[in-house]
């Protein structure tokens, strides 16, 4: 006799992450990761604000102490950065945890959500989690299709999930369309509007989603401190939704899921808009860079909106391997549907420049 699982949990795929970089480091029989660069997760390149390093080696010593579970001084800093009350928000274990509690919440067998073909994969990983199917509507080329993904809708839809910038195209949806959705949308859904990397766009550019927060619609927003706040390790995201909808996910969560070190350095991160900024900089020189660069050697890529771009390489999992070979860690886009592709985060100006030359010399190769 041995335990048995629910028979749906021995069908889940993993998650294939961005590689390691000890991981590599082993794979290639290397004594260290000096000489690796990992452009594979779309972390930041500038590493986390300087601001969130003292504040983490200030509160090192106090971490035999649990963390505050209801986030206090974080949900009181995001309200009056987000001009939303702190009732709104719920940090979470990085914003993969807050989608998950989304999937506690409101998915059953039966249920449905609807998705872009060619979205962030957590969604559909998790509503297999929860055994709800997933709709996944094609893409208007490498954009999300609304008005596509509305039609989709039907009465066992639960939630729809809106990357916005999406992952891994590096699109956008004007806020128009989104509008246009939002006030189309029937009520028995909720839209899952997923902001990862909604920083890293000049302030004029970002849809002013938190205007459907306040208004009340059924809407979930949801942002991170991985991306432009360079903070992936800590694992710390949050989302924003009505006081209805926080409280449910809030009874869905641990007690302490997010971590004592993680408020401190988030906090901290907060208060320093210009290492954003410093970061949305490098992201534009960077998709310049890369982009001038391919142009000139005839590489396709899609152009992109955000720290990471979809570059057409013709074998994309052979020509992730044969990077790794040449210590630059990529990702291959196969389980997306694009194996052609590989998946390159924008890095500092050496790290792009490596991975232009390291794939100049795989493509002459393969
Ligand atoms: C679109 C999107 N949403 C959510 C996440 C998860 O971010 P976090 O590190 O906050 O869990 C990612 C990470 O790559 C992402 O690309």
């Amino acid at each position: 006799m041995k335990p048995v699982p629910k028979p749906w949990m021995t069908n889940l795929p993993n998650y294939e992450p961005g590689r390691p970089l000890e991981e590599v480091a082993r794979a290639l029989g290397l004594d260290g990761i000096d000489d690796i660069i990992k452009l594979a997760s779309n972390e930041n390149a500038l590493g986390p604000s300087p601001h969130a390093l003292e504040a983490m080696r200030n509160e090192a010593a106090r971490m035999h102490l649990y963390p505050d579970g209801g986030c206090y001084y974080l949900r009181e800093a995001l309200a009056s950065q987000l001009r939303l009350e702190p009732s709104h928000i719920l940090p979470g274990n990085g914003s993969n945890e807050l989608i998950e509690l989304l999937g506690h919440v409101f998915l059953s067998e039966g249920d449905q959500i609807v998705m872009s073909e060619r979205a962030f994969v957590i969604y559909k990983l998790m509503a297999m989690l929860f055994k709800a199917e997933t709709v996944a509507v094609p893409m208007d080329g490498f954009t999300h299709d609304l008005d596509a993904m509305r039609e989709a809708i039907t009465p066992a839809t639960k939630l729809v999930f809106i990357a916005n910038p999406n992952n891994p195209t590096g699109t956008c949806v004007p806020s128009d369309a989104l509008d246009r959705f939002m006030d189309q949308v029937p009520d028995h859904v909720l839209t899952v509007i997923d902001e990862a990397y909604i920083e890293l766009l000049p302030p004029e550019e970002q849809p002013d989603t938190l205007r459907y927060v306040r208004e009340g619609r059924k809407v979930c927003v949801l942002r991170t401190f991985s991306k432009a706040y360079g903070l992936a390790g800590l694992r710390i995201g949050y989302a924003l939704g009505s006081d209805e909808l926080i409280s449910l996910l809030d009874r869905a969560r641990q007690p302490f899921n997010v971590n004592y070190m993680a408020q401190v350095a988030a906090a901290a991160a907060l208060q320093d808009q210009a290492h954003v900024e410093a970061t949305r900089r490098m992201v534009r020189d960077g998709l310049d860079q890369l982009a001038g660069a391919l142009d000139k050697v005839g590489i396709r890529y899609v152009p992109s909106c955000v720290n990471f771009m979809l570059v057409d390489v013709g074998k994309g999992r052979e020509v992730f391997e044969a990077l790794q070979e040449a210590h630059v860690i990529v990702r291959p886009m196969d389980g997306y549907g694009l194996p052609e592709y590989v998946r390159v985060t924008v890095g500092t100006e050496e790290e792009n420049a490596r991975f232009l030359d390291a794939l100049v010399d795989v493509l002459q190769a393969v």
